[in-house]
C-alpha cells in the first residue's frame, strides 16, 4: 500500500514536470513572430518596441548613411543580435538588425529596413527575412527580397551585414 503511494507520487511529479516543460516550450516559440511582415511590424512596434533597443555598438544615435539607404541612418539591434555581436558569433535564430532611413533633412523618416533571422525560412540565404516598411508601418517589400539579398550577399561572410563592430 505504502509503496503504491510512493509510486503514485513519483508518477504525479513526473507528469507535472512534463507539463511544465511543454508549456514553457510553447510559450517561448510564440514569443517571436514568423517570417510575416505584419506580425513582425506588430512585434517590433508593440510587443518589443525597437525604439527601446540598443544601437549598433559604436553607432549611437544618427549617422550619415551610404547608398542605397537613407542620407541619415539609425541602426538598432535586439538583444539576441547584440549578444552575438559582442561575442563575435554567428547571428542566432531571432536576431534582428533594424535600420531607420532618414531623408536629407535628417528628420523625415523615409523607411524602416530590418533583417530578421528566422530558422528554416530561407536556408540558401542564411535564413534572413528582409523587409521594407514606410514610416507608417505599411509594407513595401518583405520576405526573400531579391534587391536586398543581391547586395547584402557581398558581405555573406559577415552574417550578410555591412557594418562591423570595431
Ligand atoms: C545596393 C546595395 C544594398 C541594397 C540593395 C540594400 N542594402 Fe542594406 N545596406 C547596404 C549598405 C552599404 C549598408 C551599410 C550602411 C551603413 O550603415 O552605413 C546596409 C545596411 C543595412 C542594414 C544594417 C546592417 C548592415 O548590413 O550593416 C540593414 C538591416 C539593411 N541594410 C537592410 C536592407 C534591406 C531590408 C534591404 C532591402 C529592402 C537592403 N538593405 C537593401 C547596402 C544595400
Amino acid at each position: 500500500m505504502k509503496k503504491n503511494g510512493i509510486t503514485k507520487t513519483i508518477i504525479f511529479s513526473l507528469a507535472t514536470a512534463l507539463i511544465l516543460t511543454a508549456s514553457t516550450a510553447v510559450a517561448s516559440s510564440h514569443e517571436m513572430p514568423g517570417a510575416d511582415a505584419e506580425a513582425f511590424w506588430k512585434y517590433v512596434t508593440e510587443k518589443n518596441s525597437y525604439t527601446e533597443w540598443d544601437f549598433w555598438p559604436g553607432k549611437e544615435e544618427m549617422y550619415e548613411g551610404t547608398h542605397p539607404h537613407g542620407a541619415y541612418l539609425k541602426l538598432y539591434v535586439n538583444k539576441k543580435a547584440l549578444k552575438a555581436l559582442k561575442a563575435g558569433e554567428e547571428m542566432p535564430n531571432g536576431a534582428i538588425v533594424l535600420k531607420e532611413n532618414y531623408g536629407k533633412d535628417g528628420k523625415t523618416l523615409m523607411a524602416i529596413t530590418p533583417m530578421y533571422k528566422v530558422e528554416g525560412f530561407n536556408p540558401e540565404g542564411d535564413d534572413w527575412f528582409w523587409a521594407k516598411y514606410k514610416a507608417d508601418g505599411s509594407v513595401e517589400k518583405a520576405g526573400k527580397v531579391d534587391g536586398c539579398i543581391k547586395c547584402h550577399e557581398k558581405v555573406k561572410d559577415n552574417n550578410w551585414i555591412f557594418n562591423k563592430v570595431k
